[in-house]
């Protein structure tokens, strides 16, 4: 692998973590935003500075394909290769991912309700970029599996984006508020969450050519991800069942539901770089 390529693959790793965690906190502030008392400007000020760092990484992660085609870090200044980057659809691409980060941030600064349709509509123009560029972009696919592809990133962004406001409003709301957060949360979670598998499990069976694939390396990401959504649902369900009930009276149940929140927050991490390896160096079709 050349330098370029593995500065571009971690930038990319990055990106996506502070993609999904900036559309996550716009989504739950939009669903629950009436919720979070004392919790939420700490998790907006989370949610601003994820995008920030997004609209850093987005950039930088676009200066270095040049390097890429150019299999050295000189390529960032070669403007023949800019102009060919600048020509390919990822340029339409890292516009929404910016336009959408910059909307989330400006809609984080502000209350009331317009705002938190700027940060929806902030999360759907991020969720959209996905569809341009990648395999389901590729030729000859249908429009479908775009649509598929953004409500996987959806989901993807209000479980993710919702873990550092759980954890936030765990440790400074009241226990009362607390616990009614929590339960809210499951109750759009216990729904989202099985759809990101289906909805995964479609993108798959759309882009694969058959079972051969589960022998190279795009299968084996793909099994990396399932076993690891099998973890993350262990965990979810422990806190659904096990920690949520007793928050309100128990701090044994408070300290495991953080530890879980964080485990969670993790493993989800991992996927996001096990996805970011899969798409920028292999293919489903060979
Ligand atoms: C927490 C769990 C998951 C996360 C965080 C996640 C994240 C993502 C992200 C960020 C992408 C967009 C990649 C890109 O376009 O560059 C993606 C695409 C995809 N995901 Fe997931 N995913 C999860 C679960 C799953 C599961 C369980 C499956 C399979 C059953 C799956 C299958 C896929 C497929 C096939 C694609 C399209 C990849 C491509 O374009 O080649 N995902 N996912």
């Amino acid at each position: 692998m050349m330098l370029p390529d593995l500065i571009s693959v971690i930038v990319r790793a990055l990106s996506f973590i502070a993609l999904f965690q900036a559309a996550g906190i716009a989504i739950v502030i939009a669903l629950f935003g009436g919720l979070f008392e004392r919790s939420s400007q700490g998790i907006r000020n989370v949610g601003f500075v994820s995008a920030v760092a997004g609209i850093f990484l987005v950039a930088l992660h676009y200066a270095l394909e040049a390097a890429r085609m150019a299999g050295s870090l000189a390529g960032v200044v070669d403007w023949h290769l800019q102009s060919l980057v600048l020509d390919s659809p990822m340029s339409a691409a890292a516009a929404m991912r910016l336009s959408g980060l910059a909307l989330i941030a400006y809609a984080l600064r502000r209350d009331g309700l317009v705002p938190a349709l700027l940060g929806i509509i902030g999360a759907g123009v991020i969720s959209v970029a996905f569809t341009l560029v990648g395999h389901t972009a590729d030729e000859g696919r249908s429009m479908w599996l775009g649509a598929i592809l953004s409500l996987h990133l959806l989901v993807v962004a209000f479980w993710f984006g919702a873990l550092v406001p759980l954890h936030i409003a765990s440790r400074v709301e009241p226990r009362q508020t607390a616990a009614q957060i929590v339960e809210q949360f499951s109750r759009v979670a216990t729904l989202a969450v099985p759809c990101l598998f289906l909805l995964g499990l479609v993108l798959t069976f759309a882009l694969v050519n058959g079972w051969a694939v589960f022998t190279e390396a795009y299968g084996l990401l793909i099994l990396v991800k399932v076993g690891t959504f099998a973890l993350l649902m262990g965990l979810a369900s422990l806190n659904k069942w096990r920690y949520a009930p007793r928050l309100v009276d128990s701090d044994a149940a408070v300290s495991g539901f953080q530890r879980a929140v964080v485990a969670e927050y993790l493993l989800i991490c991992i996927v996001l770089i096990a996805t970011t390896v899969m798409t920028t160096f292999f293919s489903p079709s060979h």
